[in-house]
């Protein structure tokens, strides 16, 4: 099995609002080790959105600790975890969230700027992941003028574009028809064994979790069962 890149140590998470406390996540437990391809199953409501920004660094658990390598997330600044996020993770969305007024081309350079890397250098990058996805021909069209499935095509090279060590996906098929569905999770299937990336996607569509390596399903905050193929 190859390096731990995250682990979560019996993370709580709890939100609360007008003095009710809700508990999202109990008591988790996980290891991700790097080129996993991990789904995460589970009804609506119950966490996989959650778990997903505590491993993305977006959200901090209320109790326990996460580590990402060796280092306790606690230990570090939000800066350096900031910078470890614009590095090192892809966010894939439901909703695509691309910014509607940039290009293709420009929507994938953009974490790149982030970044500060020079322009030369980005344009080329984002060229390449566009190519990586079938869409060399369409840099220079705006989301509005793609279709759904090349909008997540877009938002896959986006989050590939700084070759990031884990990518999580959040629902990335949810608003799309089951041949396009089918054909965009092949993608990303395909990306993760190029790439050796390590990808965490969560949908509750059982069909395309079954097609994961390791299944983790989520009932109530919780993790429920793991099964490893
Ligand atoms: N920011 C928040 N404030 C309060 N409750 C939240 C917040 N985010 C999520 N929740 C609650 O936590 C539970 C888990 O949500 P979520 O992780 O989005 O589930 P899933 O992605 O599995 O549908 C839900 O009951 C939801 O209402
Ligand atoms: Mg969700």
């Amino acid at each position: 099995m190859g390096e731990t890149i995250l682990k979560f140590v019996n993370i709580d998470k709890v939100f609360s609002s007008e003095g009710i406390d809700f508990e999202a996540l109990k008591k988790i437990n996980l290891e991700i080790h790097k080129g996993e391809f991990i789904g995460l199953s589970g009804k609506s409501g119950s966490g996989k959105t959650t778990l997903l920004n505590v491993a993305g660094l977006i959200d901090p658990p209320t109790k326990g600790d996460l580590f990402i390598r060796n280092i306790n997330t606690k230990n570090i600044s939000d800066n350096e975890l900031s910078l470890i996020r614009a590095k090192e993770i892809g966010f894939i969305f439901q909703t695509f969230n691309l910014l509607p007024l940039l290009s293709a081309l420009e929507n994938v350079e953009y974490p790149l700027m982030l970044l500060n890397i020079p322009e030369a250098e980005r344009i080329e990058r984002a060229r390449v992941a566009l190519k990586k996805v079938g869409l060399e021909n369409f840099t220079h069209h705006r989301p509005s003028q793609l279709s759904g499935g090349q909008r997540q095509r877009v938002a896959f090279a986006r989050a590939i574009v700084k070759e990031p060590t884990l990518i999580l996906a959040d629902e990335p098929t949810a608003n799309l028809d089951t041949k396009t569905s089918d054909e965009v999770f092949e993608l990303l299937v395909r990306l993760q064994q190029d790439m050796k990336v390590t990808v965490m996607l969560c949908s509750h569509d059982n069909d395309l979790i079954s097609r994961t390596q390791r299944i983790i399903k989520i009932t109530d905050g919780m993790i429920a069962e793991e099964i490893r193929k």
